[in-house]
């Protein structure tokens, strides 16, 4: 096949970009994104801070506009973010407790419900982790309501949605490391006790290279019975072709890696400034980082 899209689905995947709504209307970027992609994910469009900006006033418009022009493009939506520590509005910074645990619980459910059949997987939560080297949760105010916050948002989700897949998704956990091993520990818990979850996400913004233990760690997850997608990809440095490739190859060796998003379609559209780490340039031209993943497709 000649596009990422097509080729992904020569090989059951979708390979998607997250997309920013103010963007839709230059041509360049509105061609790309129909042509080479099969899903998309809202860049800032669904995240708590744009989606409920007061309390219990919920504005769609942006998030819908993405739904929409998906729609008519046929490709599937990925919902990014119900619950996370950054992008919160002023008013739920200003909460704690039990307050807050209520408020997060309720803008999941609202959210969730209002994109019920639409999007085919949530990140429910994003970046619960610290980097502190052992594993632990960061130290938000969201876990500060308790150590159950995050099985309490998938389940509230479950409830609101129970069609869409429940991702829990993270950055530095694309290797085997004590953050990606608190990760998996979790999500091993989850299943044993019947927590819903169906997904992970591995962000992987990336440096020059892959883990070398990126497909091995995809696969661990795997074998928890969850799918596991690369969620958020871009990849900046003088070897980002062959690590790119590298990318592809490893999704494509786990049954249960179901596809690969990168985040944003142009160097220009990064929010990695001046990391170039895309597939296409500003002109929106191909780079050789786009055919290393084509011809690893
Ligand atoms: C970024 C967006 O790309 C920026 O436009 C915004 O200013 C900040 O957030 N991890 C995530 C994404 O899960 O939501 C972040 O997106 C990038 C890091």
């Amino acid at each position: 096949a000649t596009t990422l899209g097509a080729s992904a689905t020569a090989k059951n995947r979708y390979f998607g970009a997250a997309i920013a709504a103010p963007k839709l209307g230059d041509s360049t970027y509105a061609t790309l994104l129909r042509t080479e992609f099969t899903s998309v994910t809202p860049e800032n469009e669904m995240k708590w801070d744009a989606t409920e900006p007061s309390r219990g006033t919920f504005t769609y418009t942006a998030g819908d506009r993405i739904v929409s022009t998906a729609q008519a493009n046929r490709q599937q939506v990925r919902g990014h973010t119900l619950a996370w520590h950054s992008q919160m509005p002023s008013w739920a910074q200003a909460l704690s407790g039990s307050a807050l645990r209520s408020a997060m619980l309720n803008h999941v459910t609202q959210v969730a419900t209002h994109y019920k059949g639409k999007v085919y997987a949530w990140d429910v939560v994003n970046e619960a982790f610290a980097d502190d080297g052992r594993g632990s949760r960061r130290n938000s105010a969201l876990q500060q309501t308790g150590n159950d916050w995050i099985e309490a948002a998938f389940k509230a989700a479950r409830a609101a949605d129970p069609n869409a897949k429940l991702c829990y998704n993270d950055y530095n956990t694309d290797g085997v490391n004590a953050k990606s091993t608190a990760v998996y520990t979790m999500v091993k818990d989850f299943k044993a006790r019947g927590v819903p979850i169906d997904c992970v996400g591995f962000q992987s913004h990336l440096t020059n290279t892959a883990p070398s233990d990126y497909q091995a760690n995809l696969q661990r997850f795997a074998d928890l019975g969850v799918d596991v997608q690369i969620t958020e990809l871009d990849i900046s440095g003088s070897n980002q072709a062959a690590a790119y490739a590298a990318v592809t190859k490893a999704c494509l060796a786990v049954s249960r890696c179901t596809g690969i998003t990168v985040w944003g379609i142009r160097d220009s559209d990064s929010w990695r400034t001046g990391a170039n780490p895309l597939l296409f340039d500003a002109s929106g031209a191909k780079k050789a980082a786009y055919t290393a993943v084509l011809n690893a497709l």
